[in-house]
């Protein structure tokens, strides 16, 4: 559907002695992006309309008038066959004239006491309180997905790191619940958001607010809206919740691209920790054994238009004076982009995170490489007697000897590890299995498997 020229005068035009040019029609125009807020535009307009009627602003026979002219709108717009001109510049004035030819001078009513400015603020608010919801449930299934594979992976064991070296042993269970929690911290920014979002605008009218005798509370009930704005010139043209919404939204891309960093590295096939199934990966046209983890490197890229549509929000309204300007119009495309890339990665992300297959061999094989339980033995040199920073430098010599020797810490005998310190015992080898490492870190938030169990049950009563 693409918005057409036409002859037709605009709905501003007497005051004008020439027309603009196709050129600045097409500049000016919003139609082309704007019409998918059409469904929102005629929400609002139905409350409008409804509170004139309540408030004898407009006739019964008017509301009446308008609910039918709406009613054939919706459907000619569902059906595709509604006619989206360029003149009428955007999808209100669009809606409006269509209207008024289905219905006359009911629908040259529906404009009384309101104006585009607080007309397409409410539009937007409207359409993004539906994202945000549909975002929300998105998060919840991405969390429910990964909780179920550290569930099925509580025990499974591979190196943790920092600064990208093995560090200590972690379960892989524990690994993904961190991104459970990332991804819980989005939907608590993601509601919050909402909060100031769901107020409506509608009754500010241009920036001053109307002569009409409106009842803007009746029309917040009607819509769903928690409470009204409570100053016309900030009603107009407040923008603060659409930049609230894409930094959460920046945040969600950036914890969906860091997870997707670890992705592609886990699927390499030097590091070979992870499998993606088939349908989330692509092969290549010249080399046929590839096979392209795509959808997390494309994840990885697409957080960059988004962080790009936050950025570019805040410089839209930096230097804007009170009240609306047009300016303003320039804040859907990046918001729409936003809520399109955030929605649709959550939506692939919830469906491959079960598609991932683990492969604990070679996490296993991975953690005994680079003395992950050297920590551990220092731990447990302290719990016999030794001040910490002496234990890390007996151990610093044993994992000294192991380098020279190409060996892991639990391959020295007794004896060897006694040459470092007196005080090892032969209860030191449980300290140095993996299990033993990840077992001992017992506590809320550590990496024991049965620390991982009772986090899924607390992430698990949470989402409900
Ligand atoms: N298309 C405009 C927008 O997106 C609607 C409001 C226009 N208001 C005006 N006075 N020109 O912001």
């Amino acid at each position: 559907m693409t918005a057409q020229l036409s002859k037709k005068s605009e709905a501003w035009s007497a005051r004008f002695s020439e027309p603009v040019s196709d050129l600045v029609k097409r500049y000016t125009a919003s139609v082309f992006f704007d019409k998918r807020l059409a469904e929102f535009d005629i929400q609002g307009s139905l409350a409008h309309a409804d509170m004139l009627a309540e408030q004898n602003i407009i006739s019964r026979q008017d509301l009446q008038d308008i609910q039918r002219g709406m009613a054939q709108i919706q459907s000619e717009i569902a059906a595709g066959q509604f006619e989206w001109l360029l003149d009428l510049e955007d999808v209100h004035l669009n809606i409006e004239k269509r209207l008024t030819e289905l219905v006359g001078d009911a629908g040259k009513r529906l404009h009384t006491g309101r104006s585009r400015n607080d007309q397409v603020a409410t539009d937007i608010r409207l359409y993004l309180r539906h994202a945000i919801d549909d975002i929300s449930g998105l998060l919840r299934e991405l969390r429910l997905a990964l909780t179920d594979l550290a569930e099925q992976h509580a025990d499974t064991i591979l190196p943790g790191f920092t600064h990208m070296q093995v560090a200590q042993p972690v379960t892989f269970g524990h690994h993904m619940l961190a991104y459970v929690e990332m991804f819980g911290r989005d939907a608590e920014r993601m509601a919050d958001c909402r909060k100031r979002v769901n107020r409506l605008p509608l009754g500010a009218a241009a920036l001053a607010g109307t002569t009409f005798p409106i009842d803007r509370e009746r029309v917040a009930a009607t819509l769903g809206f928690d409470d009204v704005c409570r100053n016309s010139l900030d009603a107009v043209s407040d923008r603060d919740f659409a930049i609230e919404f894409c930094a959460a939204a920046a945040l969600v891309m950036t914890h969906v691209s860091r997870m997707s960093e670890e992705l592609v590295i886990w699927m390499s096939p030097r590091v070979g920790f992870i499998d993606i199934a088939d349908r989330f990966c692509t092969g290549s046209s010249i080399m046929p054994q590839k096979k392209n983890p795509d959808v997390p490197e494309l994840a990885r890229g697409k957080t960059g238009r988004v962080n790009g549509h936050l950025i570019a929000l805040l410089t839209l309204m930096k230097g804007q004076p009170l009240a609306y300007n047009k300016d303003n119009q320039e804040d859907k495309e990046p918001l729409f982009d936003t809520v399109d890339t955030v929605t649709d990665t959550l939506r692939i992300f919830a469906d491959m995170a079960r598609g991932i297959t683990v492969r604990p061999d070679a996490m296993r094989a991975a953690a005994f490489q680079g003395y992950a339980t050297a920590t551990d033995l220092a731990d447990y040199l302290v719990k016999k007697g030794l001040p910490f920073r002496d234990a890390h430098e007996a151990v610093a010599h044993a994992v000294r000897a192991c380098v020279d020797r190409g060996c892991d810490l639990a391959d020295l005998s007794l004896e060897d590890l006694r040459q470092f310190s007196s005080l090892v015992a032969d209860d030191v080898f449980q300290v140095l299995t993996l299990e033993g490492s990840v077992a001992a870190r017992d506590h809320v938030g550590g990496t024991a498997p049965n620390q991982v169990r009772a986090a899924i049950a607390r992430v698990r009563a949470e989402l409900g």
